[in-house]
């Protein structure tokens, strides 16, 4: 069976940003309440001109530079976001941007773990023998769905992507995983869609609506990301025969620093071996996890060979992690 490594890596850069300074003369907040309960300072958005498309293929772009592989080699593409520019489907188009022309590409959705899920996702294909260079890629617009005048969530979420090249490979280095989901839990944090009935005729009507901005129970949200995370971590682990003492890096979704810091005391991490890019960036949603990937390979502190313990977890409710060797 092929192995998978993880080969390139690469971002977006969004030069917009939008402080807590800045913030705190839309709503009722204060820069010291949110980097006292976040951690954020400021958050990168997407400017006018910017798509999602156009952002995921640029961090494409950066990593197929870096694995040294041409977009026509690439034969799978998936992208995963919950901001589509198109409900169809931004994988074709992000496809097409980059000239990849031999690769099949779709979306694929769960929210904050959707790079994870992802990872794993294209990792499968790879080892079952169907494809053996494949684009991962996070990306997300959030602002687009922000509701700007909610305090309890405008002020944590940013836009952004990153991207991985993963390639078929002697060694395996996706080294375990683990993968959950919770509809029960649903409700605490939605984008859902609302409709009001539109008559076809006497007898028929169909749904006409939008979607409306996210919701969040951040309370409950907190709770279940500081239990589950760590146990969903102790689980991908146990299965790559690993303990936290194996593991060079933690990266976990950059959701809150306060959860960061909670998982890694659970599962007795220290500080400097958690990678974190809240200050600067805040949630990214499905970016969140290849774009402090990519910075800190990048800046030299993730080497080849590094162990890290990736874990995404938000909206579904899902979570989920994957234990991989760099490079
Ligand atoms: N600025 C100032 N005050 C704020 C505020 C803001 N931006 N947002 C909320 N508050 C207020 C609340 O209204 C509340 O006031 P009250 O006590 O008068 O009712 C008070 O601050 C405390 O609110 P609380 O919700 O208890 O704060 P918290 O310590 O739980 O922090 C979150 C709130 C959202 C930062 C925190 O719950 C969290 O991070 N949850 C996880 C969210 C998340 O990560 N979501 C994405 C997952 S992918």
């Amino acid at each position: 069976m092929p192995g998978v490594s993880l080969v390139g890596s690469g971002s977006a850069c969004l030069s917009a940003t939008l402080s807590n300074e800045a913030l705190s003369h839309l709503v009722d907040t204060t820069d010291e309440w949110i980097v006292s309960r976040t951690g954020i300072r400021q958050r990168h958005l997407a400017a006018a001109e910017d798509s999602l498309g156009s952002l995921a293929a640029q961090a494409a772009r950066q990593a197929l530079a870096m694995a040294q592989v041409e977009a026509e080699a690439v034969q799978l593409i998936l992208l995963a976001t919950s901001t589509p520019d198109d409900l169809f489907g931004s994988a074709c188009q992000v496809q097409a941007e980059l000239g990849a022309t031999r690769a099949v590409a779709f979306d694929l959705t769960a929210a904050c773990s959707g790079f994870v899920f992802a990872l794993v996702t294209a990792a499968q294909y790879i080892r079952a023998g169907a494809f053996d260079t494949v684009l991962v890629i996070g990306a997300d617009v959030l602002s687009r769905w922000t509701d700007w005048g909610d305090r309890n969530t405008c002020v944590l979420f940013g836009d952004g992507a990153g991207a991985v090249v993963l390639q078929a490979s002697d060694r395996d280095r996706l080294l375990g995983f683990e993968l959950c989901s919770d509809g029960t839990l649903n409700s605490y944090l939605k984008l859902p869609y609302q409709a009001t009935p539109e008559p076809l005729n006497a007898d028929l009507a169909v749904q006409k609506g939008t979607f409306a901005p996210i919701t969040m129970n951040g309370r409950e949200v907190y709770k279940f990301a500081v239990s589950r995370v760590p146990e969903v971590i102790e689980k991908a682990l146990f299965r790559a025969d690993l303990t936290t003492q194996d593991i060079d890096w933690l990266l976990l979704h950059q959701a809150n620093q306060r959860i960061l810091d909670a998982v890694a005391e659970r599962l007795q991490v220290s500080p400097e071996r958690v990678l974190s890019n809240m200050a600067d960036h805040g949630n990214t949603s499905a970016a969140s996890i290849p774009l402090a990937l990519d910075e800190a390979v990048r800046a030299g502190r993730i080497q080849p060979g590094d162990t890290i313990a990736a874990a995404g977890f938000g909206a579904g409710l899902t979570w989920g992690s994957a234990i991989f060797q760099w490079g």
